[in-house]
């Protein structure tokens, strides 16, 4: 039996923040579904977002991120965040992480949609996740051990059903592992493999999330999906991301006859935000037509956007054309576990953090190059409170958790590319009454009640990540099913306008122990 002071479930940067930022006298243990490499901020591109440009200011920065997730963030959380971003960035420099510079030494700063001011710091051009999380990799101390390869698909829960104490996991060669810990943290990422075209890991479909629903735990905001307007797209598939950056150096987005589609749409034209970019695009992909970023009018693309580079040329895309065929695709959620100030959910001894959680920092649409940041604050402030908690709890042992029989009968799960063409169809860009109960009803014909609360040792890898699709698909679509309105990264063809009366700030939450 495995037991720490902390778990951590997940290996992007915010779970490397957290350990770092642990006492070093507590054990640690991160379980990772794949390796240390495969998440979503591994692949960022952009950079971390933060007001030290000479003009800037975090109080820009805290209005370009209210604006961008129209309102619906919370203010103090924002403020905090926007306030501390500078520091948590030369935190980052003190420790070692290099980040890109111009020949004076001065950080580069980039631009992206919906800010008002140059200030994404960016690391390795194109390749800011990647340069984080092998410098954040090479800090770790001796107090942490990792674990690869680790499927965790049960919270454990006390007797009382109250507390959080322990995670069930299964490995390649499907034996059951159990692990127990004061405090568990989620640091899954979100949902982005439960659409058709995805800018996101392979890995990142929704398990935390599930997980969480399941052992009670308050979800909210999960209709807030940003679709990101430029995935690359070739073959019928979207493979991999074209940073906005590219937009920031003076890429347009143009139809196969060279017309520039966001001029008049919005003051910031390509560089609106995500989900007015990514709505335009879709309204001209539904007609039948093509839509092209045009990179001609951006200097030196190949070294200052080498992952990109490589990503053309490894699908075959010609630069020199300036052309790449692009659609928009799910990127980040702005919902998920609800958490608190500190990274605290509504269950005892469970915590969330990074993308798997809903801190309220993105409201209904995340600014550009805020989740690397939101990770690094969250990471560190979590680290903070439980570094602080004086009480160090007794670990519990096996004996207190109630072993269910395993379910007798296998029920049918959702083809998981039938799954994720349907999300897309139903409750992807633009939604509507008729398609998300249609994909509702056809979701609840695999019984995702009764999975959410089945023990699942019995199934296989590749069944539990159906189950976890399944409860976190439904999830998002009984939501955008709920918000009569259109925000942010919830946009309903019925509902076409925000209405501030009933829906500003107000949040949909969903819990099993309240049957919301
Ligand atoms: C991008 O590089 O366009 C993505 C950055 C982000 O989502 O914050």
């Amino acid at each position: 039996m495995n037991k720490a002071n902390v778990i951590i479930l997940g290996s992007g940067i915010a779970a490397l923040q957290l350990a770092k930022s642990l006492s070093r006298d507590m054990n640690v243990i991160i379980l990772t579904k794949s390796n240390m490499n495969k998440s979503n901020s591994y692949l960022a591109q952009g950079g971390i977002a933060a007001a030290i440009g000479k003009n800037d200011h975090p109080e820009r920065h805290f209005e370009d991120t209210l604006e961008a997730g129209r309102y619906h963030n919370d203010p103090t959380i924002v403020h905090q965040l926007t306030k501390e971003a500078p520091s948590l960035i030369q935190d980052l420099i003190n420790r070692g992480c290099s980040f890109d510079k111009n020949e004076e030494g001065e950080l580069l700063l980039g631009m992206e949609g919906a800010h008002c001011e140059h200030r994404i710091i960016h690391g390795g051009g194109d390749a800011t996740g990647k340069t984080m999380i092998q410098f954040m990799t090479s800090e770790i101390n001796n107090n942490l051990e990792i674990i690869e390869n680790m499927f965790v698909y049960e919270l454990l829960m006390d007797e009382a059903r109250k507390r959080c104490i322990g995670v069930k996991g299964k490995d390649l060669d499907g034996q059951i592992v159990y692990f127990f810990s004061e405090h568990i943290v989620i640091a899954t990422g979100g949902c982005g493999q439960l659409y058709a075209y995805t800018s996101n890991a392979e890995t990142v479909a929704g398990d935390g999330i599930a997980l969480a629903y399941q052992a009670g735990a308050q979800i909210a905001d999960m209709e807030f999906i940003q679709f990101h307007p430029t995935l690359l797209y070739t073959k019928g598939k979207a493979v991999g991301l074209v940073s906005e950056a590219v937009r920031g150096e003076g890429g347009r987005l143009v139809t196969e006859a060279g017309i520039p589609i966001m001029k008049g749409i919005h003051p910031l034209a390509d560089l609106a935000p995500r989900h007015i970019v990514s709505q335009t695009i879709y309204s001209y992909l539904k007609t039948g037509k093509k839509i092209f970023l045009d990179i001609s009018a951006v200097n030196d693309f190949s070294n200052r956007f080498p992952t990109i580079t490589d990503l053309c040329r490894q699908n075959g895309i010609d630069l020199q054309t300036g052309l790449l065929p692009v659609v928009p695709g799910s990127h980040f959620l702005m919902g998920g576990i609800k958490t608190d100030l500190f990274g605290r959910s509504s269950v005892e001894g469970l915590y969330a953090i990074g993308e798997a959680a809903c801190t309220g920092v993105h409201g209904a649409n995340r600014l550009a190059s805020n989740s690397l940041l939101e990770g690094l604050f969250f990471g560190k402030r979590l680290a903070e409170w439980i570094n602080a908690e004086a009480i160090k709890r007794p670990l519990q042992g096996l004996s207190s958790v109630k072993i269910q029989n395993p379910i007798a009968e296998i029920r049918k799960l959702p083809v998981v590319n039938e799954l994720q063409a349907s999300m897309m169809e139903h409750v992807g860009i633009v939604r509507t009454r008729e398609g998300l109960k249609k994909q509702k009803s056809w979701l609840e014909s695999y019984h995702v009640k009764d999975w959410a609360n089945e023990k699942l040792d019995h199934l296989t890898w590749e069944e539990m990540s159906q189950v976890f699709m399944l409860i976190t698909a439904w999830l998002v679509t009984d939501s955008a099913l709920k918000r009569t309105e259109s925000r942010g990264g919830h946009f309903r063809e019925d509902y076409p306008f925000e209405n501030n009366q009933e829906w500003l700030r107000k949040q949909i939450i969903q819990c099993q122990l309240s049957g919301e």
